[in-house]
């Protein structure tokens, strides 16, 4: 689920510090979302003025977004591996880097990118850190085994919801044909747990809890830009 979010001024500044960071001769994730995509057309706008670099996108709307912005593009499959992956999150503790994606339900990908990248870039505005997450989890899992897993999460203490398409009759079906509920298990005193735990459920895809792949967070403000590393 989306959270508001904040101006696009500060997402803007976030996005742009982070595609600053990217040099010639450099294979990019490149995250989905309304900050990352600052990210991806700054670095459009790099490579008409001579960066050389190619991009690994993370579901159909960062591709297209970068088609449009002349970024050559490669699948994860014809790449030796990626520098940084720059993606946006919806709630991020700077504390830790530990964060939560997977409003635009494309955690799963996200994730595998961001796992084969040498660097996660975070991009995101000031309404989005937290000192604690207790945002709620996305879930992509097989489309049959809505029932189980919902039941095994509830288990786990989350409230479930299944994700329903904004313009189409009845859930949301992610890039990799897949159904995605979100779940609120409040206050997330343990990530790392809750991750391992999401991740053993037979028929769940992938979640969105990120814990230990953050390697910097660029958050943008009306002033400027502060990043941390970890
Ligand atoms: C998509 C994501 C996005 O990065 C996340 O939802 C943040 O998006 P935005 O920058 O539009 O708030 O995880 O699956």
């Amino acid at each position: 689920m989306k959270s508001a979010g904040g101006s696009d001024d500060a997402k803007q500044r976030a996005g742009e510090a982070a595609a600053q960071t990217v040099e010639s001769g450099m294979t990019v994730g490149l995250g989905t979302g309304s900050t990352a995509a600052y990210a991806i057309r700054a670095l459009g706008e790099a490579v008409d003025d001579g960066l050389d670099i190619v991009g690994v996108p993370t579901s159909f709307g960062a591709r297209e977004l970068a088609i449009e912005c002349g970024i050559p593009l490669a699948g994860l499959d014809e790449v030796d591996g990626i520098d940084v992956a720059i993606d946006g999150a919806d709630q991020i503790v700077l504390d830790t880097g530990n964060c939560i994606k997977g409003g635009g339900a494309a955690h799963s990908r996200e994730k595998l990118v961001a796992g084969a990248a040498d660097e996660l870039h975070i991009v995101v505005d000031p309404t989005k850190t937290a000192e604690t997450l207790d945002h709620t989890v996305a879930v992509e899992m097989l489309p049959d085994a809505h029932p189980v897993v919902s039941e095994k999460i509830e288990s786990l203490g989350g409230e479930v919801t299944l994700r329903r398409a904004a313009n189409k009759d009845g859930p949301v079906v992610t890039d990799n044909g897949n159904l995605v509920c979100d779940a609120d298990f409040g206050a997330i005193d343990d990530p790392e747990s809750l991750a391992t735990d999401l991740s053993r459920l037979p028929g769940v895809v992938d979640h969105g809890l990120f814990v230990g792949y953050v390697t910097a967070v660029s958050v943008g403000s009306e002033d400027g830009v502060s990043t941390t590393t970890y």
